[in-house]
């Protein structure tokens, strides 16, 4: 009897010991993830700060950057701006201006401006491109200029914007904001926007874009003293400024006192970033960023017409895959 009952005492022992090590080891592990956690954390700010990449560090200041970005209907169009929703989200001096090649706009923008909670710092807005220069079934892209409609309808809302902003605080100088047009396929570092944001009053602003007009890179040239002599650009170099659109970024002051500077149908292919340019400034008087115009930080990326050979054949029969979803 005294045998069975030291033998269960003992069972009980063992038991409460196995317990309390499993409890003591899940505390002590626990405490290991936290402090890893921290560490990695810590470790991301101060790598970041040390490299002097604020871009990496939320709730960076600076002036409002308007980004214009004409976007239109297609399959891909969900996955673009979702993407550039996620670098914008990472940028909070951006305000975002999207503009909708529609006669209305869509819930399609509104739920990725709603998703990515920006629809405080974003505005939606739509202007159709008349059929006469919209791009057809099979017409090569280069065919016709993309983005005119929407890129003027733009500048005008915010020339509106910062009218009506200068009229309520008149004696404010804290007014300066710069405008960059943000087409909804390139890839952005939000880098880049660190470097906008150092573009003064009265300045155009330039850098290297990456992937465009047969080239790695075109960039601006600059001479000994930093400033800008002329661009490498292979396509076109005989244009006035022979440098792509996600490539420059403007002063908002120039577009005011410049009321005329737009985009336009007129102009040869290539010539739309000249064509607002030659109101605005010369090369030699552009700002040169990105490490004297050394770093790439966007690159023109084109986003593959996605396949749906399978999808029509489902249509035929009155199928779809995204029944009911927002693809
Ligand atoms: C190049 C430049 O990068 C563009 O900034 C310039 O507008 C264009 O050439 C031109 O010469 O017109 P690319 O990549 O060929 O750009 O043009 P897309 O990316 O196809 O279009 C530029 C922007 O316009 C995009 O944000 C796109 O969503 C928008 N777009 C395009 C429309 O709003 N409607 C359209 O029918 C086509
Ligand atoms: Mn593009």
């Amino acid at each position: 009897m005294n045998q069975e009952i030291r033998l269960r005492l003992k069972h009980l022992v063992l038991f409460v010991s196995i317990i309390g090590f499993l409890f003591f080891y899940s505390l002590s592990s626990n405490r290991g993830c936290e402090s890893d956690a921290s560490r990695s954390e810590y470790g991301a700010e101060s790598w970041a700060a040390d490299q002097g990449r604020e871009a990496f560090l939320p709730n960076r200041k600076g002036p409002t950057i308007y980004a214009v970005t004409p976007t239109y209907s297609r399959p891909v169009q969900k996955a673009e701006l979702t993407r550039l929703s996620h670098v914008i989200r990472l940028v909070p001096n951006v305000f975002w201006v999207i503009v909708e090649d529609a006669s209305q706009t869509s819930t399609l923008v509104t739920n990725v401006l709603k998703r990515s909670d920006l629809q405080a710092r974003s505005v939606q807005l739509f202007a159709k491109t008349p059929t006469n220069f919209k791009l057809k079934g099979k017409d090569p892209n280069w065919l016709k200029p993309r983005g005119v409609e929407q890129r003027n309808t733009a500048l005008k809302w915010i020339r509106d914007r910062l009218k009506q902003a200068a009229q309520n605080n008149a004696d404010d100088e804290s007014t300066h904001s710069v405008v960059y047009f943000m087409d909804d396929d390139n890839t952005y570092s939000t880098e880049l926007f660190d470097e906008i944001s150092k573009i003064e009053t009265g300045k155009v602003g330039v850098w290297p874009v990456g992937l465009v007009g047969g080239l790695m890179v075109e960039k601006p040239v600059l001479n000994r003293d930093g400033l800008v002599l002329g661009f490498n650009s292979a396509w076109k170099p005989e244009r006035p400024f022979p440098l792509d659109m996600a490539g420059f970024a403007i002063s908002s002051d120039l577009l005011l006192d410049n009321p005329q500077a737009q985009f336009s149908y007129e102009v040869e292919r290539g010539y739309q970033e000249s064509e607002i340019l030659r109101h605005l400034t010369i090369a030699h008087d552009m700002q040169p960023l990105a490490n004297q115009c050394k770093d790439v930080l966007v690159w023109h990326t084109r986003t593959e017409t996605p396949k749906l050979d399978a999808e029509k054949a489902l249509q035929k029969g009155g199928k779809k895959s995204n029944d009911g979803m927002e693809v």
